[in-house]
């Protein structure tokens, strides 16, 4: 979502001009650039925060200033932020700081956002021979641990364009040293798998060219580790997020210097983007953070930002819902959905989202090969239509939700017949059909197809007020190169964006209340170059409680658990058939936005009790995991038998601690886990949430901060009852609350 800046305010106390350095701060943090008039544009340092006093000291003290967006030309033998071809032909570049400024900016609240207060740097660059400008900005935000830096590239000429053949957002200097890198790889049902790595000389490179979703197979996140081998707690971390919902590169190239250089930008390998004569070209952002207290302190700090800055409502708490997909698929009809609406409300459920499967006239929507883009109900599994629906929501005193993915159709479909003009392809090539042997991707370059995209949302919160939540899908990968409407196909993949972006503008425009879900066949778009206009995303379509211990672990390295959809699923699973006990299904899915996704009329009538009384449990920890601070403390990627984490009040009076067995072995002698964020010199009372079976040797006692933080609570894996119910089945978990005394 686009902001304004509503007042402009004078020269910063929080940017100071020191000589010629620029000084950015944050709470916690320094950024110092040096910006030479005449000279390329300097990054110094960035780290924890300084004096103004220490700047001058910095490269005296070893800092060796390095060039903050390297251009193509300027005799870099690796690689470079920018690259451009001239009319012409030359292909270099020659940058240099024509003038820069430093002021205050104030972003008001606008429904979506919370108010914002920031420092903003703008440096403007000058080609010394073309007219060709890059202003650079950096945005360092005041009350959070975040600077948001990308550029504005401008080609001065009259007439003639220039080829943009790379166009990062930034560049990064990194120290070398022991350095550590850590980031997110997968696939579809097995999204956001951390990776750790030592840099190495060479390129580490990180990409994504599905063009139209971005985070099944490699997430554009990462974080080093600059003190050695990556630790939660300690050490120091920079983080950094590409904020882009389309194709992307990272890449940190490691040569014979003293630092590795992290490049971050929208991927220009399947662009060729001509950037006509007094064009600008707007980078994504990318946000980046430092923190001395691990990887997961620099985590708290992209989660204090998101909640606060990027994400859509990241103060609000999330409702519990029940959503149809697993519990019927395609089955949609009244009667079902009106039980699954009574069950959830029974259960002490908030909100019921009606899946995929109930639209299509002509095409109805049974299997996943039709009728995308007929969005139209089905009456004949919904005759009173979609308002019925809402009422008997009401009815039940829950809201209601919806599924849709509007930028896709079928060739199978009243819109394809209508408009097959409107379907990415290549020109001359039979289509190229993903899902369901039919699916299409909509050429969103097109304001056509905007306008129509932004009218399937339009039409049904306006014929349908009631409707709180949209989970909006995106079920296919831009499988082939074309478009109708536009005349330069170099622009293809940077436009569907842009009108991804431009139709949810429109929507959050008209509609910001309402909740948006975003998945892709998963998560697919876990990425905060889509969390602006979007409430939350899901993790992935593997609801298997095990896996999503990983999963979900991997993902809370950039993302805060207000946003990570997790859901109690039924048994087998169905992605990979595991049977856990429902005890650990909800146990994970409670360390997240709690959710189900199961058919309730199978559940027993004591599953359903124990749905009842941890959704009437959540509620109480709700604020604490959705808007606290998570400490990460016993990784599932160390293989020592069990993961866990805990989430702590801003107030630190509030805390609730997740533990969750990975593994099953006779003789297993599990660590004991030190809790972390408390406050030490407060008392803490522990209760167990989703207890069955006795009380814990420690239920209702209270413990110091300190004490928990430096020995821990012994977390007994099979006690007496609860070991007849789930021991055999290998799994065990608990969930504590801490309340202060
Ligand atoms: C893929 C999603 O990830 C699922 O949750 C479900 O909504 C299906 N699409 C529906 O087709």
């Amino acid at each position: 979502m686009r902001r304004f800046f509503l007042s402009f305010l004078l020269l910063t106390m929080a940017a100071t001009l020191f000589a010629e350095n620029i000084h950015l701060t944050t709470p916690s943090t320094s950024l110092v650039l040096k910006a030479d008039e005449g000279g390329s544009l300097q990054y110094v340092y960035f780290g924890a925060r300084i004096q103004d006093t220490d700047v001058d000291g910095l490269e005296a003290s070893g800092w060796k200033p390095q060039d903050a967006y390297p251009a193509y030309g300027q005799g870099n033998i690796t690689l470079d932020a920018l690259a451009v071809t001239h009319p012409g032909g030359d292909m270099t570049l020659d940058l240099a700081v024509e003038s820069w400024t430093v002021r205050d900016i104030h972003e008001a609240a606008d429904g979506i956002h919370a108010a914002c207060d920031a420092t903003l740097a703008t440096i403007i660059l000058k080609d010394k021979v073309y007219p060709f400008t890059v202003k650079v900005f950096y945005k360092a935000f005041q009350d959070v641990d975040m600077i948001e830096t990308w550029t504005e590239i401008t080609n001065g000429e009259k007439k003639k364009s220039v080829l943009l053949r790379r166009f990062d957002s930034a560049c990064l200097p990194v120290r070398r040293g022991h350095v550590w890198a850590s980031h997110l790889t997968g696939t579809w049902a097995n999204e956001g798998q951390l990776v750790q790595e030592e840099l190495q000389p060479g390129i580490l490179k990180i990409e994504n060219k599905d063009g139209v979703r971005n985070s099944h197979t490699s997430h554009a996140e990462m974080m080093f580790s600059l003190d050695g081998r990556p630790s939660e707690t300690e050490g120091a971390v920079l983080g950094a997020a590409l904020c882009y919902s389309g194709d992307y590169h990272l890449e940190t190239v490691t040569n014979d210097t003293d630092y590795h250089r992290f490049f971050a930008g929208i991927s220009p390998d399947h662009s060729a983007y001509e950037l006509a004569g007094g064009e600008t070209f707007r980078t994504p952002e990318l946000a980046f953070t430092w923190s001395g207290e691990g990887l997961s302190g620099a985590s708290r700090n992209f989660h204090r930002w998101a909640r606060d800055h990027r994400i859509a409502h990241g103060d609000k708490e999330r409702k519990i819902l029940l959503n149809s997909w697993e519990g019927v698929y395609f089955n949609i009809n009244e009667p079902t959905m009106d039980k699954m609406m009574a069950d959830i409300a029974g259960m002490g459920g908030e909100l019921f989202v009606m899946d995929d499967g109930w639209f299509g006239v002509k095409y109805p929507r049974n299997i996943d090969n039709s009728s995308l883009g007929d969005w139209q109900v089905d009456t004949r599994k919904l005759p009173h239509g979609i308002q019925w629906l809402v009422d008997a929501a009401s009815g039940h005193k829950i809201s209601f939700g919806i599924w849709i993915e509007p930028e896709m159709t079928n060739s199978k479909s009243e819109l394809y017949e209508k408009h097959p003009e409107w379907v990415l392809n290549a020109p001359s090539r039979p289509l190229s059909q993903g899902r369901g042997g039919t699916q299409l991707v909509l050429d969103l370059g097109n304001p056509a197809v905007q306008d129509f995209v932004f009218g399937i949302v339009d039409d049904l919160l306006t014929d349908y007020p009631g409707i709180d939540y949209i989970k909006w899908d995106a079920n296919m990968p831009l499988q082939s190169h074309g478009s109708t409407y536009l005349k330069d196909q170099g622009k293809l993949l940077i436009e569907y964006h842009r009108g991804f972006a431009a139709v949810c503008d429109r929507i959050r425009a008209k509609y910001p209340e309402v909740t948006i879900q975003a998945c892709a066949s998963g998560g697919g778009r876990a990425n905060y170059g889509v969390l602006p206009w979007f409430d939350e995303f899901w993790v992935s379509d593997n609801t298997d409680a095990l896996q999503r211990i990983y999963m979900q672990w991997g993902t809370s390295y950039f993302f805060p658990a207000i946003a990570m959809a997790s859901h109690i699923s039924a048994v087998p699973n169905h992605t990979n058939r595991r049977v856990t006990p429902l005890k650990f299904r909800i146990d994970v899915a409670m360390s997240g936005r709690l959710g189900m996704e199961l058919q309730p009329k199978d559940m027993t009538e004591q599953e359903i009790a124990q749905c009842r009384k941890a959704i009437a449990e959540y509620k109480q920890i709700r604020p604490v995991v959705q808007l606290g601070d998570q400490y990460r403390l016993v990784s599932p990627y160390d293989r020592l038998g069990l993961a866990s984490l805990m989430y702590v009040s801003e107030k630190k009076d509030e805390a609730v601690f997740f533990w969750w067995k990975t593994d099953h072995y006779y003789d297993q002698h599990l660590p004991r886990v030190k809790m972390a964020g408390l406050d030490p010199d407060r008392r803490y009372t522990v209760t167990e949430l989703d207890r069955i079976g006795g009380p814990l040797s420690f239920e209702g006692k209270s413990f110091s901060g300190k004490y928990l933080m430096e020995n821990g609570l012994d977390i007994p894996a099979y006690p007496s009852a609860y070991a007849e119910q789930v021991a055999m089945q290998g799994y065990s978990s608990r969930v504590l609350r801490l309340t202060a005394e």
